[in-house]
């Protein structure tokens, strides 16, 4: 397996000089990862850093595009302290993708930005929620169409524990390897999940596909033990970006991280061959979402 990792020395959010291969690097499901470019915490700032200030129940901090922070315990004045300090990520973070991926400007739709101070090696969740395993991300209630994720992470650790994961194969080897155990999609079913609610819209076949790797990949313990894969820690004050949807990846350890998540419609790619929606629909045979879709199932 290539490396799955292209690491750029770049040192301010604010001065990357865009080179089309890190485009094309990042369309090919790779992470890109500036080991040199940290968050730079205020010093009132470490006290922010501590899993008590998640409310009860949820699994991370998350400020959406509205500005509105979501996932906070502590008073008004943490509260108020969270919400600067992600959205100051949010600004670099943006800052950063403009100036990396220049091809995208004007087309990416802002998603919430997380702050995951939760111990990553001690949450107790199910197979199917355990990022531990190898998975490309997937929304179960949220269909995209294809629509790209592309996230920019930092790991914010005070005593310095990396944040570690395992990536994993190309995405048309895990489609390969995957796709002829996937049950098929069936109209019905998604127009049933649409009723209920259980989907904000109607599941196309590229959604249900994708979310039949998610799961098959997690549930497969043979994969996860001995599928190709390359560990990598990602050290505090580090920074790394991917398209999450492409990039197999699983995270093993760590504590208190950011991310921003970003959405590129469909199509918008600079190669968009090489997207998972293309990869999917050349492997299934037939259109996946869209005009013709979902005719004869
Ligand atoms: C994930 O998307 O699987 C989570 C990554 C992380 O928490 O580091
Ligand atoms: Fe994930």
């Amino acid at each position: 397996m290539n490396s799955p990792i292209v690491e750029i020395g770049l040192t301010d959010w604010s001065q990357a000089h865009p080179e089309p291969e890190w485009t094309r690097a990042v369309e090919a499901g790779k992470v890109l990862y500036f080991p040199k470019l940290g968050f730079q915490l205020q010093p009132q700032e470490q006290a922010l850093l501590r899993e008590e200030l998640l409310k009860a129940g949820t699994r991370n901090v998350s400020l959406g595009a509205d500005g509105l922070l979501k996932g906070a315990a502590g008073n008004e004045q943490e509260q108020q302290a969270l919400a600067e300090m992600v959205g100051r990520f949010r600004q670099q973070a943006l800052q950063l993708v403009d100036d990396l991926l220049p091809e995208y400007k004007g087309l990416l739709r802002l998603a919430p930005t997380s702050f995951r101070p939760k111990q990553v090696e001690n949450r107790a969740q199910s197979v199917r929620a355990d990022d531990r395993r190898m998975h490309v991300d997937a929304f179960p209630s949220r269909p995209n169409y294809g629509e790209r994720i592309l996230r920019v992470f930092t790991n914010l650790n005070p005593q310095g524990a990396p944040r570690v994961w395992r990536l994993g194969d190309d995405f048309e080897a895990v489609a390969r390897q995957f796709m002829p155990r996937a049950k098929p999609y069936r109209l019905w079913q998604a127009k049933v999940l649409k009723a209920l609610h259980v989907t904000k819209s109607l599941r196309s076949e590229y959604d249900h596909l994708m979310l039949q790797m998610h799961d098959l990949m997690k549930f497969d313990e043979t994969y996860q033990k001995s599928g190709t894969q390359t560990t990598m820690p990602f050290p505090p004050g580090s920074v790394w970006v991917c398209f999450s949807d492409q990039a197999t990846h699983a995270v093993m350890s760590g504590q208190y991280m950011m991310e921003q998540t970003l959405y590129l419609p469909p199509g918008h790619e600079v190669d968009p061959a090489s997207s998972p929606l293309a990869i999917l629909t050349r492997l299934a045979g037939r259109p996946l979402v869209g005009v013709g879709a979902g005719k004869a199932l």
